[in-house]
């Protein structure tokens, strides 16, 4: 059933090119135009929408803080994205102009259950992106995208992640179209960039090896850090998330540019620090502002892992090691950068002799608020 791999997790990482693939399919019709599963919300509804919340938890969580950047950039509404648990006990102003997006992969966890209720109660219209069919958060929205992840064993989420952002992206690009779309082109650009997404994953995974050898090396270390801008932020967040899950190690995400305004005082002789470094071309100000961060904690003794586009020289002259992913719009990346660190986390573990597929103190579904 792990079809020949030591864990559960590492099939599920090899599946996710086929797991996108499948979230993608037949969702993008003849007409470039975005298709949803179930809607109880007309085009009307969707058109009125003037602010966006995205409720979840955990690394659901994380998809819904990349899939800001994404729904602003494309529709111009404004888009906030909170973590489930806090989202109703601050009283969030919502009306029926307020589309609350909920992220689940199990559908039953019962922070976003009470937030989806919540956000009800207060007359906003509800989208889920759920990977389970039938599940209560699906059966209590008002419209419904499911991943189609396929079965996810291993507690520690990968392609059910991966999944939620290829589904985030068709939500955005739906509303995007529904709205009347001021940026045409670039969107179906990035329709042609999502379809080509799977093929790309497929070839970060062949060239994981490097990563495992840095995941060995980095075995030992009282912490690993990492640090991202823009998309790259998020996914910072998340593969310091896997290696806290997995190894037990002291693991944490930061915004690049908010080091030094505190953190970069964890950096010791040694410290391992994950960069997740943007693409060179197009949004070059946000590449030289990483580069500045990469020599900031290496100055301090930081060894430092780039996640870099290929043939990024810049940043293959100042890192340390670099892991390279193939081009593919900014907006898009964290497809790729994500699954680096994803192995980065299960080889690390491994290396501690850690349980990869339960780890301890966790559940797959968190039905207790
Ligand atoms: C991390 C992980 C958890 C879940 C979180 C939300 O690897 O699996 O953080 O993402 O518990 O679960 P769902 O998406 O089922 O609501």
């Amino acid at each position: 059933e792990k079809g020949g791999y030591d864990t559960f997790m590492a099939k599920e990482i090899h599946e996710q090119p086929q797991a996108v693939a499948d979230t993608l399919r037949g969702r993008i019709d003849e007409a470039g135009q975005i298709v949803l599963d179930e809607v109880r919300m007309s085009d009307q509804d969707f058109r009125d929408i003037d602010k966006v919340f995205i409720v979840a938890c955990g690394t659901s969580y994380h998809a819904g803080l990349v899939t800001k950047y994404a729904i602003e950039h494309w529709t111009r509404i404004p888009c906030e994205v909170e973590l489930a648990s806090e989202f109703r006990y601050r009283d969030p102003v919502l009306d029926r102009s307020t589309l609350v997006v909920v992220i689940s992969q199990s559908g039953e966890t019962m922070d976003t259950l009470m937030a989806l209720r919540h956000a009800k109660d207060q007359k906003a219209r509800v989208l889920a992106i759920s990977n389970t069919v039938g599940s209560t958060i699906p059966r209590e929205s008002d419209a419904v995208l499911y991943t189609r992840a396929g079965i996810e064993v291993a507690v520690a989420s990968t392609k059910a992640f991966l999944t939620q952002l290829a589904a985030c992206y068709l939500v955005g690009l739906h509303l995007a179209q529904v709205r009347g779309i001021k940026y045409a082109d670039e969107v179906s650009a990035i329709l042609d960039e999502l379809v080509a997404a799977p093929g790309k994953i497929a070839k970060v995974i062949e060239h994981l090896e490097p990563v495992r050898e840095m995941a060995r090396n980095s075995a030992g270390k009282d912490r690993v850090l990492f640090i991202g801008r823009h998309v790259g932020y998020p996914v910072a967040l998340e593969g310091a998330l896997k290696l806290k899950e997995l190894a037990y190690l002291h693991a944490e995400g930061f915004a690049a540019g908010e080091l030094k305004h505190g953190p970069i005082s964890l950096i010791e002789e040694g410290t391992p620090v994950v960069a997740i470094v943007p693409s060179p071309r197009g949004r070059s100000l946000l590449h030289d502002k990483i580069i500045s961060n990469i020599q900031e904690v290496k100055a301090r003794g930081a060894k430092v892992i780039a996640i870099c586009e290929e043939g990024d020289a810049i940043t293959a002259s100042h890192a340390d090691f670099v892991i390279e992913t193939p081009a593919t719009p900014t907006l898009l990346a964290p497809l790729l950068t994500t699954v680096p660190l994803q192995e980065f986390a299960i080889e690390l573990a491994t290396a501690m002799g850690r349980d990869i597929d339960q780890p301890r103190n966790l559940a797959k579904s968190v039905t207790v608020e």
